[in-house]
């Protein structure tokens, strides 16, 4: 039996319809009994089978900074899916965000080595590569934690990814998907889908950067392509197309038939919003939405390489330009 964690996210919900529409046996987590009705929508978006597929799926409370409840959720299973992650960037959700990504992921590795698992996939980020400006980037350029003192989502994924490589120094068999910025439909409000939410109410302003994006059924996919390919204890980079903020924001705005102009916005102008955010949330509750490492990496050229997927499994990847049109369909069905 296959388990997933983070199954009630982006990637782990896209991931749960492929395996259970594959005929999979599948047991998933979650905290929350709204989240559920979440993802059943995710499944609209595939079939009109919806509810017949979701009742395939074994539900089972669990955090995975809880060893008692991840005890039950191991029992049988052979393969793992391990999505679950805290995606926060402000320094001050440090603990909170190595709690649930270090220690979460070290629990993970910990129940797959004592049981019957037989291969992990675990999903990482390029969030934990080097950044090059000039040379693509690829599964092997360095991290370097110098240079990302303040990024607290990649310190914690890299001290995740390293329990995973431990796991695999104690026996077990693992896959590693580094993907880019993920799209895809259905959770408007958070993640990448609130980016959606923002132009279609007018917001269209972009950084002179670019980066690496790739669709959500890009990422399941492969996920799966991985775990049934003879391949073990190594990274992917998944990434569709590197594409320009300018690239993205205006191809949103234009499937969203929004009539915003795309207008360019300079690194000071952030640095101003983020320490008046700071001035603001030192008197009154709540946390900036921006931190300085995410400042960082909007203004960033950076170029990542997909070859080894593409020529490891054979990866054809949807062009993003598909792919926004997918997703604008989807959040303008869901308006009606
Ligand atoms: N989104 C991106 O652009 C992107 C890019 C590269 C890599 N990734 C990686 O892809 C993976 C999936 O991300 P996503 O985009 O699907 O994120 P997401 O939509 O925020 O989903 C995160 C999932 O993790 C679960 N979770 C968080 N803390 C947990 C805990 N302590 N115990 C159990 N479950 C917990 C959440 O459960 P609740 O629903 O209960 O909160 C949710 O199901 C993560 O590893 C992330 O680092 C994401």
């Amino acid at each position: 039996m296959i388990l997933v964690t983070g199954g009630t996210g982006l990637v782990g919900s896209h991931l749960l319809y492929k395996l259970v529409n594959g005929g999979h046996q599948v047991r998933a987590i979650y905290r929350t009994k709204e989240k559920l009705e979440k993802v059943k929508h995710i499944f609209s978006y595939h079939t009109k089978n919806q509810g017949l597929l979701f009742s395939n799926i074994e539900w089972i409370l669990a955090d995975i900074t809880d060893t008692p409840s991840l005890e039950i959720a191991f029992k049988d299973i052979t393969e793992v899916y391990h999505c679950a992650a805290d995606l926060s960037f402000g320094p001050q959700n440090y603990e909170a965000s190595k709690e649930t990504n270090v220690i979460g992921t070290a629990n993970i590795v910990n129940f797959c080595l004592s049981g019957e698992v037989e291969k992990l996939c675990y999903v990482s980020s390029i969030a934990t590569l080097g950044e090059y400006q000039t040379n693509a980037i690829t599964e092997e350029t360095p991290w370097n934690p110098e240079k990302n003192k303040n990024n607290i989502y990649a310190i914690t994924k890299y001290n995740a990814e390293m329990e995973v490589w431990r796991g695999v120094q104690e026996g077990l068999d693992v896959v590693i998907v580094k993907p880019g910025v993920i799209i895809g439909p259905g959770f408007w409000n958070s993640n990448t889908g609130d980016l959606f939410t923002k132009i279609a109410n007018g917001f269209c302003y972009y950084t002179s950067g670019s980066v690496g994006i790739v669709d959500v059924n890009d990422v399941a996919e492969a996920m799966i392509l991985l775990m049934n390919a003879d391949v073990k204890n190594d990274s992917f980079i998944i990434v569709s197309e590197n594409i320009s903020y300018k690239t993205l924001i205006t191809s949103i705005s234009n499937c969203l038939n929004t009539k915003a102009t795309p207008r360019a916005v300079q690194k000071w102008m952030l640095i101003i919003f983020f320490y008046f955010e700071k001035i603001k949330y030192f008197f009154m509750k709540g946390n900036p939405v921006l931190s300085i490492a995410n400042i960082d990496s909007a203004f960033k050229n950076l170029n990542y390489s997909n070859a080894k997927i593409k020529k490891t499994i054979d990866f054809n990847f949807l062009p993003l330009s598909e792919s926004i049109k997918q997703i604008s369909e989807c959040y303008l069905s869901d308006l009606k």
